[in-house]
């Protein structure tokens, strides 16, 4: 209630539960419900709930150590020291001292000697006030200078190698930066991670990155996430270089990132997931920008992200366009931006001068793949009339020749028994997560245990509850085993304990199960049959497996295996 009652106004109350506005979508009457007694959220208009720990997660873009840390700050809480503390330790002193290499880099830009990074500053149209938003600096021209200011402030030329702020070769050591405008990177919680420098003259290369580091991880940051991470826009522009980020922070787009001079990584798409369900690529308009595009939309289509990408024309790239035609081209350029099918359609299109009926052939080969692919019947009917229209044949040649197409593509992605291929719009990393169960039955009786032990343990005193082992579901065992450890030590029972020892998703699943009706009036009756239910299936596995003699070895085998390992 209290931590809720900081972001959510909750202004009616109904039984032990109050309710207020949802803060994750946009509702006109209260269905966010809090429930002091579970010490849970669950909003019966979206379907977020969960523990204190998760509405911090959700709310602040958090990961879960994030999230823990951010409440013991909050609760004046210290949290235990770290298990690996000397690594931690370091960790903090070269964050510390990549704060303050930033800092004196952002002092430099304002002394006398820095007369040409403010006149290159000016040439590029960066205004104090950006510079001052991105913490932009200036790393002078000089081999030693940065070195010794952060000697005098006690950190050793180990802790400066380690940060990559220094270069060693043979015997003399030099600053790695030197005559850059300097970019700090800074991560979603603040941290200066690392930098990247732009050479003021045309010297090579053009851009330096901090080498990796034991803060630092090219491929899992994104340069200026921790400032897009906070705009209202709705979706994240994805661009490839730093000053084209800062342009567009400073034309209005607050919601611009770019990959540190890689191309986009898996690990940088799902960092953007967390913030957003859109993003749109705005790479330079080159053959190396648009070869890039098509791999950063398969890259961010996997995690369900929708992706639109932005056709780059009269300048080469965001900086330029902002620079030369003004923050309404862009504008322009954005609203005007296509869905990755639309993209893709036209990427294929270009391949073949459709005045052919070879060429029209091929090119509806090959257009099919990708319509076929649409979940929606709708959309794959808009998409068939379109391209009907395109080649000149009948629409209904083009739809038949789609769904037969689709066809064939569940038909392949099942004997492949990859049931995410089945779908590959909406792969199995989609939010709707379902869990399948090997023994429905089964899962129904386990589920039906864990919701009543969740609402009142007391249903756990008078009957024996089966041991974890017995349970169909490993997800579902997990859970159990959980609640039965704290049932055992006469432990409370709630989501933020819980949390400790389960996982977000094993969160989400008890939840879940928790909003589900249960009739209390015959609960000691429904425990009872949940247990022999759990138990008769139980057994009935145990003697299938051991009937089947081709599987006997091995079921069996995997089945004593898990047994022995929830016994422990
Ligand atoms: P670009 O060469 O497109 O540069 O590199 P840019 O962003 O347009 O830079 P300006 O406008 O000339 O100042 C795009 C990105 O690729 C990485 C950097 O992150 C850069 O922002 N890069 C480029 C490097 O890491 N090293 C290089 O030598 C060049
Ligand atoms: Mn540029």
């Amino acid at each position: 209630m209290d931590v809720v009652s900081s972001y959510v106004r909750l202004t009616k109350r109904s039984g032990a539960n109050y309710f207020g506005l949802c803060p994750f979508h946009s509702e006109k009457t209260p269905s966010f419900s809090v429930s002091p007694d579970r010490q849970s959220y669950h909003c019966f208009g979206c379907g977020k709930g969960g523990g204190v720990i998760g509405f911090i997660m959700e709310i602040e873009n958090l990961s879960f150590p994030e999230a823990v840390e951010f409440l013991a700050k909050r609760a004046n809480m210290k949290l235990p020291e770290e298990v690996n503390d000397r690594e931690s330790k370091k960790r903090a002193r070269m964050l510390a001292l990549n704060r303050d290499a930033a800092r004196w880099f952002y002092e430099q830009l304002h002394t006398p000697q820095a007369q040409l990074a403010r006149a290159y500053m000016e040439k590029r149209r960066i205004g104090a006030v950006t510079a001052k938003n991105f913490g932009l600096g200036y790393a002078p021209n000089e081999w030693r200078m940065l070195m010794d200011a952060m000697k005098e402030k006690g950190y050793t030329e180990q802790e400066l190698f380690e940060a990559g702020l220094i270069r060693r070769r043979e015997k003399s050591t030099y600053d790695t930066f030197r005559n850059r405008l300097m970019f700090p990177v800074i991560d979603v919680r603040g941290n200066v991670i690392g930098f990247s420098g732009r050479i003021l003259d045309d010297d090579e290369p053009k851009y330096m990155n901090s080498p990796d580091t034991l803060v630092f991880d090219k491929g899992r940051n994104l340069f200026a996430l921790n400032l897009a991470k906070k705009s209202k826009s709705g979706y994240i522009i994805l661009s490839e270089g730093n000053i084209d980020v800062v342009s567009l922070h400073q034309a209005g787009f607050d919601s611009a990132v770019a990959s540190l001079g890689t191309s986009l990584t898996p690990e940088q798409a799902r960092l953007i997931s967390r913030y957003t369900g859109e993003v749109i690529i705005a790479y330079d308009g080159d053959g190396a920008g648009i070869k890039a595009s098509q791999r950063a939309i398969g890259i961010l289509e996997k995690l369900d992200l929708k992706v639109r990408v932005l056709r780059m024309s009269g300048a080469k790239d965001p900086d330029e366009l902002i620079r030369t035609r003004g923050p309404e081209a862009f504008r322009a350029l954005l609203e005007a931006s296509e869905n990755q099918v639309d993209y893709r359609l036209r990427t294929i299109a270009a391949k073949y001068v459709l005045d052919s009926p070879e060429q029209k052939y091929e090119y509806l080969k090959e257009a099919y793949g990708v319509v076929a692919r649409l979940p929606d019947q709708a959309q794959r009917d808009l998409y068939a009339s379109r391209l009907a229209e395109q080649v000149g044949v009948k629409e209904d040649a083009v739809r038949g020749d789609v769904e037969k197409t689709r066809v064939q593509l569940i038909r392949r992605a099942r004997s492949n028994e990859n049931r995410a291929a089945a779908r590959p719009e909406r792969p199995a990393a989609a939010q709707g997560r379902k869990l399948y169960f090997d023994d429905p039955r089964a899962a129904a009786a386990e589920q039906g245990l864990i919701r009543l032990l969740f609402l009142d343990a007391g249903y756990a005193r008078g009957q024996p509850l089966p041991e974890p082992g017995e349970f169909s579901s490993p997800e579902l065992r997990h859970i159990y085993e959980a609640l039965r450890e704290r049932i055992e030590r006469h432990a409370p029972i709630n989501l933020s304990l819980l949390s400790e020892t389960l996982s977000r998703e094993e969160i989400d699943l008890l939840v879940q199960l928790d909003q589900e009706p249960v009739n209390l009036s015959n609960g000691e009756q429904a425990m009872a049959d949940y247990i022999s239910i759990i138990h008769d299936r139980y057994t009935e596995r145990q003697s299938a497996a051991e009937q089947q003699p081709a599987s006997d070895g091995l079921l069996a085998i995997r089945d004593k295996y898990r047994l022995t390992k929830a016994y422990k």
